[in-house]
């Protein structure tokens, strides 16, 4: 079975290690290689990916948009967030998914953190955001605030998941915000999730008021690093309780993509405690 990750950069990525340990699982005979693919390649590197017997693909950034090009069919939460994090050859066509927002949902009820009447905010309104918001609100949240720095971003972001969604994304759960919070003043958030990019460089600074963490009862960066990120550390400061990075949802949505691939469900146990998480 020939599996891979494909992205730039892609020395970080964690999804051979990952992957290599889902497959000891069952005695699967697999290779997963890590591979260094730009964006005006990509295509044409996926083709004869498939054409030389390859079975699916991770797809990391900057890739996940420019992929859905190649796909000859594309699911409803890849369609949603106009993005893909796997490729998979099946029946002779590909098929392209999105497993981002399955495995943050996967991850934070692991971690018994609760979505279902939560008011949520996202910072962040880029691809990582989309890839999550859906998802979110299957799980009938409270209410979820998509704040971003450029506010134009935050107010497209909503309205595209709103007229892709219908009734279940009404507009008095899911609402843009500027990151300022300015026309949310007297709101609190029960959980806050970092969606920005600011934690992939560390000379980057959030630029948001530890405020926004009042009364919040858990944070979550999508990023995942060994250190904590400036907003895991800005929420510790603020006593949020519990903290986490984005270690849990990248070993979920290899899971779930794994699953498709395969047929078969690993355990996520042993690598979500191995992180501490
Ligand atoms: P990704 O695919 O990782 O989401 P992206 O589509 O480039 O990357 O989006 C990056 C997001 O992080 C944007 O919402 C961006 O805000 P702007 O739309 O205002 O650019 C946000 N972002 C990046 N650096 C940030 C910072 N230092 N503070 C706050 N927001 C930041």
């Amino acid at each position: 079975m020939k599996l891979g990750v494909i992205g730039s950069p892609i020395e970080h990525s964690k999804s051979p290690e990952i992957h290599t340990n889902f497959a000891n699982q069952f005695d699967l005979d697999l290779v997963f290689d890590k591979y260094l693919v730009n964006k005006d390649e990509c295509l044409e590197w996926i083709k004869s990916f498939f054409e030389s017997g390859g079975l699916g693909l991770s797809v990391t950034l900057p890739l996940k948009e420019v992929v859905l090009e190649i796909a000859d069919d594309i699911s409803l939460r890849a369609k949603q967030a106009a993005a893909a994090n796997m490729l998979f050859l099946n029946n002779g066509k590909i098929y392209a998914d999105c497993t981002d927002g399955l495995g943050l949902v996967t991850d934070l009820k692991t971690k018994e953190i609760d979505i279902s009447d939560q008011k949520i905010l996202i910072l962040g309104a880029g691809g990582a955001a989309k890839g999550i918001v859906p998802s979110l609100l299957k799980e009938n949240p409270n209410q979820v605030i998509v704040a971003n720095r450029t506010l134009e971003k935050a107010v497209q972001l909503v309205a595209q998941i709103q007229e892709l969604g219908g009734s279940q994304m009404k507009s008095s759960i899911l609402m843009p915000s500027s990151l300022t919070l300015d026309n949310l003043e007297n709101t609190s958030f029960d959980l806050v999730i970092n969606a920005t990019s600011a934690s992939t460089s560390p000379d980057q600074n959030l630029e948001v008021d530890p405020s926004i963490f009042k009364g919040t009862a858990a944070a979550l960066d999508l990023y995942y690093s060994q250190a904590d990120t400036s907003f895991m550390k800005m929420a510790k400061e603020q006593s949020v309780a519990k903290v986490y990075d984005g270690w849990g949802m990248l070993v979920e949505q290899a899971a779930e993509s794994f699953s498709q691939w395969t047929g078969f469900k690993p355990d996520t146990k042993g690598l979500l405690e191995s992180r501490g998480a």
